[in-house]
């Protein structure tokens, strides 16, 4: 079967014909020696508009994560970030893999945010018992909560209970963006109560690679370090840098487009049998929802014997919008999704 839609992430888009053309054109030298003009370009561009002093072009936003951690916590220091993150749950471990850093999860509510009870009750006291606390990381959009908007006096309020402790913060922003256009807001907005950012180009921005993280000159440069070490310094990497320029340029605004078939999706799946969704929860372009208990599996591969790709689970499954899906492309997934409901919603008959 063709797939006509694939819903899996907004990491499976593809470079549009602008990147294309400004990948081919693109200024290029030894990035390793700080030569390239494309990558200082979009290091610079990125950081201006993030509010902060400097960039760094990393490869994924599991690498930002993890370059960011480090570059901020030694061997033995503890990080503490809400129990749905991507960091705590699906970066395999990294920060404690390859930098001995402890990491202590808070209960994060449904919209994403951790509340400062919590922060103040995770810092641990100094005591050679305990590792010490040095960093807050906070997730915006929330991806396990449905690409939950967390709106600037949220991100404050989070990163004020930290900083009571002289902690530093760190912003996972994979989606960053998806959150500033769902809030109509200023993007600086989200990032000035935190001391490092990370935002993915290969997401709903849609370049095939990359992400950048951002902060203060010092912090930059000792990121530059830890990227080193991982093995990621990277030499004519403008030839990808010049897709992240083109993104920042021109696919932030579209964004909204993403966020409305997001929400349309929601409103119809909520209709049919058998799905827990409400779609007032939907502010950006992951839609999560619930099936019956053990038919997430049978759900995904029912769906793509009808042309619609996404992942499968056991209760929870989740469909993510992005640039290449079109309004009536949740028509047709919606349909698609109303032939599969029916059959695995549907009472067993009885003898
Ligand atoms: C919130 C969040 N942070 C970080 C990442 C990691 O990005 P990458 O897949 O580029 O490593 C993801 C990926 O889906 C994500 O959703």
């Amino acid at each position: 079967m063709e797939i006509r839609v694939d819903m899996r992430s907004d990491t499976v888009t593809k470079p549009s014909p602008e990147m294309r053309k400004a990948m081919y054109e693109a200024e290029l030298g030894d990035d390793v020696y700080g030569d390239d003009p494309t990558v200082n370009r979009l290091q610079e561009k990125a950081a201006e508009m993030l509010g902060k002093e400097a960039g760094l072009f990393v490869v994924s936003g599991t690498q930002g994560n993890l370059v960011s951690v480090l570059s901020q916590a030694q061997r033995g220091d503890e990080i503490i970030l809400g129990d749905q993150c991507h960091i705590f749950n699906s970066e395999a471990g990294g920060v404690s893999v390859l930098g001995g850093v402890v990491m202590y999860p808070m209960k994060t509510d449904r919209h994403g945010v951790i509340a400062p009870d919590l922060i103040h009750a995770a810092v641990k006291p100094r005591d050679y018992h305990k590792p010490p606390t040095k960093l807050l990381c906070i997730e915006n959009t929330h991806n396990n909560t449905s690409g939950k908007a967390i709106s600037p006096a949220d991100m404050q309020m989070m990163a004020d209970a930290g900083r009571a402790h002289g902690l530093r913060v760190h912003l996972d922003g994979a989606r960053l963006f998806n959150s500033a256009v769902s809030q109509g807001i200023d993007v600086k907005e989200l990032t000035a109560p935190v001391d490092t950012a990370t935002f993915c180009l290969s997401k709903g921005l849609s370049c095939p690679i990359g992400s950048v993280l951002v902060g203060d000159a010092d912090f930059i440069e000792e990121a530059g370090r830890w990227r080193k070490i991982l093995g990621a310094g990277m030499r004519q990497v403008g030839v990808v840098a010049a897709a992240g320029i083109v993104a920042l340029d021109l696919m932030i605004d579209r964004m909204e487009e993403d966020h409305v078939n997001a929400r349309k999706l929601a409103e119809g799946l909520a209709e049919l049998p058998g799905i827990a969704l409400d779609p007032a929860e939907i502010q950006t372009n992951i839609v999560r929802f619930g099936v019956p208990d053990g038919s997430g599996d049978r759900i995904a591969a029912m769906l793509l014997e009808q042309g619609v790709y996404m992942n499968g689970g056991y209760s929870d499954l989740r469909m993510v919008t992005h640039y290449g899906i079109d309004s009536e492309d949740i028509d047709f997934t919606l349909l698609a999704m109303r032939n599969v409901m029916s059959e695995v919603a549907s009472p067993v008959p009885t003898a």
